[in-house]
């Protein structure tokens, strides 16, 4: 609830300062059309809804900010968050006179606040206060930008339109800033005029120097107010801070086998971070984005349970029952965990994620290929050649993989590993292979006739084919995370393809593999081994020439 009002308040402030900048943007016209858009502007903000919704969203915002200062168990946090605290801290400071004179001169002293004796005073009168508001503006943009960021990139559409908002980010506010310099360029063309600084301020009936000691003293004693509630809240936090190191501590054991003695109270994520620990923190603990989830290993059954919004958001990314948000989770017991994102996860990693991207144990088909005589022939090419020719083979070789609806997944020298059935299940995925596999050697042979005058013989490939349990799921690490499986299935396939040397034949399948395929193999040799590191045999056929494989049936044909 406290989220939803900080975020509510938020967007009506947002709101009231993209309007205001909209109007300084005016001044790119003219100075009567700042003028002009100002009665709008007025209109929207300067009755008694608008004027609730303004000044109320402002104390509240204000007063959530405090409050989430204060719960924080320590000022580590990601930069951006960091810039949006201080700019926010810088808003209030720069704002107040000018929000006093303006508004409180209107309703005390009927101070008539158009642009025209204002950019007078910025521009003319007092120009140190004109480079305030101009600081202002930019703090006070960054500060919801980045308010608007950080709750929108957790929606799984935002990457599409974000480079639109970027554009609009750091549109709005130079257009303001040009409005705001050429309104002040035509002012100080007036001031030029004799009696025209006079008559201007008179017209405005800008306040005397009585009434303006009066606002000023008013702004004081906001300002005053402003530093005493960030002076507390900082108080209250040490006092928090030694009080919770008194009470009994919980320790919390990470998998590399460190331990963290954390105050009772701390949350997880706050204990990593307290202790230097990278944790994934998407949305900076507010129990969003679920990247800072963790298995709890050991310590489960008495952790209090999840909220429900935290039940939302674990749902949300189909987590296992022993999974927790280590941003919500509070232990008060000692807990090992392991956190299940990187530290550099992204939003998109807090969307809701196939089973098959998380890790799970599935039943697919695995297909191995390797070139062949690639050693001899790399011997006489320049590397340039190589790398060119490779590419060229990796290109025609996930082409026909990805057309089949395979997922190519790993190159290694002039290996390729590629995934079938993933989504689509082991029966499909095991025919789809075999498609795979022919398509492979047809580009193959293209690739032969095409590059003939440089290739002194045709290129050839063995391909091994094999069906059954693996582990599937992203591995990896930052960058180079990717989805692949694990296990024995992966192990037989790679060997099925070493066979294909021994047999002398284009690929070798697993009568398992070819049986889920639905493929008669009957008239192929027939071959049992035993692969090394594993004491099952495994029963094989040697396809010689891969054409001759009898056509799929119609139902398992793509
Ligand atoms: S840090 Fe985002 S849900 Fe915990």
């Amino acid at each position: 609830m406290i989220r939803r009002v900080r975020l509510v308040t938020g967007l009506v402030l947002f709101t009231y300062v993209s309007t205001h900048l909209t109007n300084h943007a005016l001044g790119l016209v003219s100075l009567a059309a700042m003028n002009a858009g100002r009665e709008w502007f007025l209109w929207l903000w300067r009755n008694p809804v608008g004027t609730i919704a303004l000044y109320g969203s402002l104390l509240v915002h204000f007063g959530l900010g405090l409050w989430s200062l204060y719960l924080r168990r320590n000022l580590r946090m990601p930069a951006l968050e960091a810039l949006q605290l201080v700019f926010g801290l810088c808003i209030l400071p720069l704002l107040t006179l000018h929000a006093v004179v303006t508004r409180l001169g209107f309703e005390w002293f009927g101070f008539d606040d158009t642009y025209t004796p204002l950019l007078l005073n910025y521009w003319k009168l007092h120009i140190d206060f004109g480079v305030r508001q101009a600081l202002l503006l930019v703090l006070v943009w960054t500060h919801g930008c980045i308010g608007l960021h950080l709750w929108l990139r957790l929606k799984p559409d935002y990457a599409r339109v974000a480079p639109w908002l970027a554009v609009l980010a750091v549109l709005v506010p130079v257009l303001a800033l040009l409005g705001f310099a050429d309104g002040g360029r035509e002012v100080l063309r007036l001031a030029e005029q004799p009696g025209w600084i006079q008559q201007a301020i008179a017209a405005a009936h800008s306040p005397n120097a009585a009434e303006r000691v009066a606002l000023e003293r008013t702004a004081e004693a906001i300002l005053l107010v402003f530093a005493a509630s960030v002076m507390l809240t900082l108080l209250a936090r040490l006092l928090r801070q030694a009080y919770e190191h008194r009470r009994s501590a919980v320790r919390i054991r990470y998998p590399d086998g460190r331990t963290v003695v954390a105050p009772l109270g701390y949350s997880v994520l706050e204990t990593s971070r307290s202790a230097g620990i990278p944790h994934a923190s998407v949305c900076g603990g507010r129990g969003r984005c679920s990247t800072c989830r963790v298995r709890i290993v050991r310590g489960f059954k008495s952790l209090p349970p999840a909220s429900a919004e935290e039940l939302v958001v674990l749902k949300r990314v189909g987590a296992a029952p022993d999974v927790r948000l280590a941003c919500q989770l509070r232990p008060s017991h000692d807990l090992s965990v392991t956190p299940l994102l990187p530290a550099t996860a992204t939003a998109r990693d807090g969307f809701a994620q196939p089973d098959y991207l998380v890790g799970k144990e599935q039943e697919i088909c695995v297909l191995f290929a390797d070139l062949r005589g690639f050693t001899r022939l790399s011997e006489r090419k320049m590397p340039y050649d190589v790398v060119f020719f490779l590419n060229r083979y990796f290109e025609t070789m996930s082409r026909a993989i990805e057309q089949a609806g395979g997922i190519p997944n790993q190159f290694t020298g002039d290996g390729v590993m590629a995934l079938f059935g993933v989504k689509s299940g082991p029966e499909r995925g095991c025919s789809d292979a075999v498609s795979a596999a022919k398509s492979m050697l047809r580009g193959l042979a293209a690739m032969s006739s095409e590059l003939a005058g440089e290739l002194g013989e045709p290129l050839r490939m063995g391909i091994g084919i094999h069906a059954g349990p693996t582990i599937v799921g992203r591995m990896g690490h930052g960058e180079a995370m990717y989805l692949t499986a694990v296990g024995d299935t992966v192990h037989v396939a790679s060997r099925l393809q070493d066979l294909t040397k021994l047999y002398q034949c284009q690929m070798i399948i697993s009568e398992a593999a070819a049986q889920r395929a639905g493929i008669d193999v009957s008239g192929f040799p027939r071959h049992e081994v035993t692969v090394r590191n594993r004491t099952e045999p495994v029963a094989i056929r040697a396809i010689e020439d891969l054409e001759s494989l009898p056509t799929m049936p119609e139902h398992v044909a793509r």
